[in-house]
């Protein structure tokens, strides 16, 4: 069975090495994910006010987080930290208070700059934000690709064969594998105690 994965790409530039990376992610032959890459670049800003009678960008953008089995980010650094756009949906799946679309969900984070860090001050403010919305976040791999330019990608604008494309098939393969685990082990804990109270009940009466 393959897994839905929802990609929020932090960058709203057409040519986006970010987003070319995201298109990569989503051409690999791997059976176990269905990546479908998330519009976020028509989000209002995120407005508590509209937490009663949300606009239909918001509607959109929750309902296709929520129906996803986990959520890929795949973002460039601005100025250290993360873009502004990306924030801002990830404000808005997280709100109203107590119904976060982001609960739960299974995450991996991966950022690429033509800079030698990688993005490594945006990856780890998007992971900050995704442990405290409940996010069982991948620890490993970690994906900071650094030097990424136009170059490594190929006319369809995806990466061309080579470290970098390995780099990313490896990433897949393992998310895919943290995935399946933090949502089976959550079946079995849910059947687990769905069958301690079964046998509760058969317990004679004191
Ligand atoms: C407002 C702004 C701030 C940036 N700050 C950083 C930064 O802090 N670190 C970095 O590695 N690159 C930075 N860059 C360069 C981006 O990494 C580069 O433009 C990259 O191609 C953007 O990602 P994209 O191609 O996916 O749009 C910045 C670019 C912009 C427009």
């Amino acid at each position: 069975m393959a897994y839905k994965i929802a990609i929020i790409v932090g960058s709203l530039r057409e040519g986006s090495i970010n987003r070319k990376v995201a298109r990569s992610i989503c051409a690999l032959r791997n059976d176990n994910l269905d990546c479908s890459m998330i519009e976020i670049g028509d989000l209002p800003l995120y407005n508590q006010d509209h937490d009663a009678n949300p606009p239909e960008q918001y509607v959109r953008f929750r309902r296709q987080i929520a129906e996803a089995d986990g959520v890929l980010f795949v973002s460039p650094e601005y100025n250290r930290g993360i873009p502004g756009v990306l924030k801002n949906a990830i404000d808005i799946g997280s709100r109203p208070y107590g119904q976060s679309v982001f609960d739960k969900k299974p995450a991996a984070i991966v950022t690429a700059s033509p800079g030698s860090i990688g993005g490594f001050g945006a990856n780890h403010q998007i992971r900050q934000a995704a442990v405290f919305l409940n996010m069982p976040v991948m620890q490993q791999p970690e994906a900071y690709l650094g030097h990424v330019t136009d170059d490594a990608f190929d006319e369809s604008g995806c990466l061309k064969e080579g470290p970098l494309k390995g780099l990313i098939e490896v990433l897949a393969h393992a998310f895919a594998g943290w995935v399946d685990t933090i949502l089976r082990s959550r079946q079995l804990l849910a059947e687990d105690s769905a069958h301690a109270a079964l046998e509760k009940q058969k317990e004679p009466a004191l």
